[in-house]
């Protein structure tokens, strides 16, 4: 599989990591064969080689600052812009992992059209263009023939998104209701434990949970860019962030932790979607229900269905490996549903 990277941070070299430790067992295992044709960053350059590049290698240079030290080899071209390397680097899926922009999902947005065009599958962990235009990305690629795929956009690779759109086909959602962003739920977990709010959002940069501005963390934005692709995805609502009610955690005070724990209760950031709508907002939760004691930067969503009753996923909405995991399983999808008959 010729595989387009697009974007180098913290989830573009979860990816890289994986590719480089697992390559054997993938191949072994899932005939999974990935070939990076060609790999682009805003500020470290571009490089293509058609008979594909070395993660390993390309792991070395970016720990270096930028694709300088990444060895000379015949075939090896560094100067094209990232336009240029969609339409020209031959690549079978484009892989998207820049920053989210939840405002217009460029330059993102763009890439995701140039990919189609050019006849490619596209996997995004970066929110803003499923969150904004999913569905003329999706009626492009239909034209197209090609999937769009993108797991790691809400819980990174904790399968929420395939759990309800593949595990539960056949089933009616009624509502979907989960823990959304790692930042906030630990900054409320850490509160609970005594710790400030200000120290705890550092905490949680630090960690690299948070968003390159964790203003879209804390004042829910985030969980609901996250509410608008589930939206899309389970119901096919085209709605924007104006249409949600959203309230972050900017304005919980120790007082108010200390109050719900007083009550056996404890503060949640809960996004919500039905059929009709959806929100975001703190919330006191009794510790019986099943979010109430999902911690830490760690996520949960409950599906409400008709046959299934309530169906709840906890695990990692966010980290290098964890997000890189989502594109690697997106990959996988792409392979099966391409080799079928
Ligand atoms: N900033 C996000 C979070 C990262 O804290 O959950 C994953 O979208």
């Amino acid at each position: 599989m010729k595989i387009l990277l697009i974007g180098a941070g913290t989830v573009g070299q979860g990816l890289l990591e994986i590719l480089r430790d697992k390559a054997a067992d993938l191949r072994e295992k899932y005939h999974f064969q990935p070939v990076i044709v060609g790999i682009a960053t805003r500020s470290r350059g571009t490089l293509h080689h058609p008979q594909g590049l070395d993660p390993a290698a390309l792991l070395t240079a970016l720990a270096q600052g930028d694709f300088t030290a990444y060895p000379e080899t015949s075939g090896l071209e560094r100067t094209h812009d990232v336009l240029t390397l969609i339409r020209t680097c031959g690549a079978e899926v484009m892989v998207e992992a820049t920053h989210t922009n939840l405002d217009t999902a460029q330059p993102a947005l763009d890439y995701c059209h140039a990919a189609l065009d050019a006849g490619q599958h596209i996997v995004l962990a970066n929110k803003g263009p499923i969150a904004l235009a999913y569905h003329e990305l999706r009626e492009k690629a239909g034209q197209m023939g090609k999937q769009v795929r993108f797991e790691g956009t809400v819980m990174a690779g904790t399968p929420s998104l395939m759990l309800a759109m593949e595990a539960l086909a056949g089933c009616t959602i009624h509502e979907a209701r989960g823990i959304l962003n790692g930042t906030t739920n630990y900054i409320l977990t850490q509160m609970a434990q005594g710790m400030d709010y200000a120290q705890a959002l550092a905490q949680a940069q630090a960690l690299g949970y948070a968003e390159a501005d964790p203003t879209a963390d804390v004042g829910g934005w985030d969980a609901a860019g996250k509410v608008l692709i589930l939206a899309a995805a389970l119901y096919n609502q085209k709605m924007r962030l104006s249409d949600l009610s959203v309230t972050g955690i900017t304005d919980i005070t120790a007082a108010d932790v200390a109050a719900a724990q007083a009550a056996g209760e404890c503060y949640k950031l809960i996004a919500k979607i039905t059929p009709t709508g959806g929100s975001v907002a703190p919330q006191r939760l009794p510790m019986t229900d099943p979010l109430a004691i999902v911690s830490g930067a760690t996520n949960a969503i409950t599906f409400n269905t008709d046959l299934m009753g309530d169906i709840t996923l906890v695990g990692a909405g966010a980290g290098r490996l964890q997000t890189g995991f989502a594109l690697l399983a997106d990959l996988l999808a792409i392979q099966r549903q391409d080799r079928k008959p």
